[in-house]
């Protein structure tokens, strides 16, 4: 009888356990799910303790001397601020961070951490989703807010024309 209920009290302590195991594992996977791609914790929380303290916090309001990461994307103003969204090309962002970022000690980046940052920074900017991964095959294929305004008024002028891809003198 006793033996009766201690299989008893092993059964129900399992099944417990189980359901809890269940409870858990579903509940992890419903986080990691609902915050897919750059905005994951991974590189929010790289950029919050490697960067935030001189770019801000989500890339605005930088502490005073430092450039944002977030800025506008129109640029027909002169005197418009010129950061990340200027660029020419994504893979500047990429560039600019792994020779250079952060400022203290660069170099110290992974290229996992760099693509993820990359992700990062282009999401807040919402010049990609929210989902879009950021790898060597899919940042160069980001178009930038300002790639076709890059222009030569006078190409004669330096003899060459840039958006000649040649690159040949005229
Ligand atoms: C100690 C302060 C500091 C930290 C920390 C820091 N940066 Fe910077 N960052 C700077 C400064 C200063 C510049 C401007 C450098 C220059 O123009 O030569 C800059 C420039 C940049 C630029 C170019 C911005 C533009 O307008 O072209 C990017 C992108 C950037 N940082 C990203 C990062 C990222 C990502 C991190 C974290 C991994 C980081 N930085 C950490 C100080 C910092």
């Amino acid at each position: 009888m006793t033996q009766d209920k201690t299989e008893h009290h092993v059964m129900f302590a399992s099944t417990i356990l189980l359901v809890l195991f269940t409870g858990l594992t579903l509940f992890v996977v419903s986080i990691v799910r609902a915050s897919p791609g750059p905005d994951s914790a991974a590189s929010s929380a790289t950029f919050r303790t490697k960067c935030a303290m001189c770019h801000g916090e989500n890339g605005v309001n930088p502490k005073p001397g430092f450039v944002p990461m977030v800025g506008p994307s129109r640029f027909d103003r002169i005197d418009t601020m010129k950061t990340v969204p200027y660029y020419k090309y994504a893979t500047t962002l990429f560039d600019v961070m792994r020779r250079s970022m952060p400022y203290q000690m660069p170099k110290t980046l992974t290229n996992d951490e760099l693509y993820a940052l990359s992700a990062y920074i282009l999401v807040l900017n919402k010049i990609i989703g929210e989902d879009e991964v950021m790898d060597a095959k899919s940042l160069p294929r980001v178009k930038m807010p300002n790639r076709d305004n890059f222009i030569v008024w006078d190409p004669d002028k330096i003899g060459y024309d840039p958006l000649r891809m040649d690159g040949a003198p005229r």
